[in-house]
């Protein structure tokens, strides 16, 4: 695997790569990387020819009261991982090599619709430092395929919705969420869950398949769905953000006879907030 810090060298090598006839799928991901991150760079290998996986804590994304200096950073056990899969490239650049020394002057991209509500409630501004950086990234690149994890379901749709919107030339590919045996969902927050919290955090899951189960034996009272769930997991000590039953597609609240459906779920366990979802149809 070769590192590269700047995005002038990581262009001329990808381009001599892509002339060859390869094609290229890009991991974006901003380090600490465990089992889900992996999956991501797996199903990566299957379907591209020459991987490049980028670390890199973006500061956009992080809200004031947000705290980035305290983002976990583990870039030589992350090497180690992604040089166990034969990873291609890692591109990982200083804040000041991809944003410049004033990143609060980056232009941004924001969009509408999609970027709203859930997390960008929660984190006012994150999707619009999310999509600023995944396309600079994707501009960098220039991968035919460029994969996300489907725990954070929002930002993918964010992300496809950028691409669709702006005409970019890459296929975006949601990768299924890994979990633990618990059903917890893999994430590098779960480093800051005592062994403990991470069993109550499995609640999370439980709920998301039981609401889910309970739709599809055909209860459509969403608010009551959503409410009881809620107060489950404030009963384990889960400060529920939101518990909320939506159209795949849109997020919109889920309408009575809905066919594609997410359930989007997020909570506080101690200062850890916790996302996780479930997909369904029903015809
Ligand atoms: O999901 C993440 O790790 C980040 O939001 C991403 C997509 C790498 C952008 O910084």
């Amino acid at each position: 695997m070769r590192t590269i810090t700047h995005q002038h060298e990581l262009r001329e090598v990808l381009r001599n790569i892509r002339d060859g006839g390869a094609a290229i799928g890009l991991v974006p991901t901003m380090g600490n990387l465990h089992a889900g991150h992996m999956e991501l760079v797996k199903t990566a290998k299957a379907n591209t020819d020459c991987i490049v996986c980028t670390i890199f804590v973006n500061p956009l994304q992080f809200g004031a009261d947000e705290d980035l200096t305290a983002y976990p950073r583990t870039l030589e056990a992350d090497k180690n991982k992604l040089i166990a899969l034969e990873v291609d490239f890692l591109f990982a650049p200083s804040v000041d090599a991809l944003f410049g020394s004033n990143p609060q002057q980056q232009s941004r991209i924001h969009v509408p619709g999609l970027s709203e509500g859930f997390c960008g409630s929660s984190r006012p501004g994150h999707f619009d430092g999310v999509a600023t950086v995944v396309n600079k990234l994707l501009n960098i690149v220039k991968p035919h395929q460029a994969f996300f994890g489907l725990k954070d379901y929002q930002q993918f749709l964010v992300i496809r919705k950028m691409v669709s919107d702006l005409a970019l030339d890459v296929e975006i590919v949601g990768v299924e969420t890994l979990r633990a045996e618990s059903g917890l969902a893999l994430s590098s927050r779960n480093n800051y869950l005592s062994e403990e919290q991470r069993q109550t955090a499995a609640l999370i899951y439980r709920c998301l398949v039981d609401t889910a189960a309970s739709i599809k034996a055909g209860d459509r009272n969403y608010h009551d769905l959503e409410a009881s769930a809620r107060n489950r997991l404030a009963g384990a000590d889960i400060r529920p953000d939101y518990f909320s039953i939506c159209n795949a597609i849109n997020l919109a609240a889920a309408v009575e006879d809905e066919s594609h459906f997410v359930i989007l779920a997020a909570g506080y366990i101690g200062p850890s907030r916790l996302i996780d979802n479930i997909r369904f149809e029903i015809s």
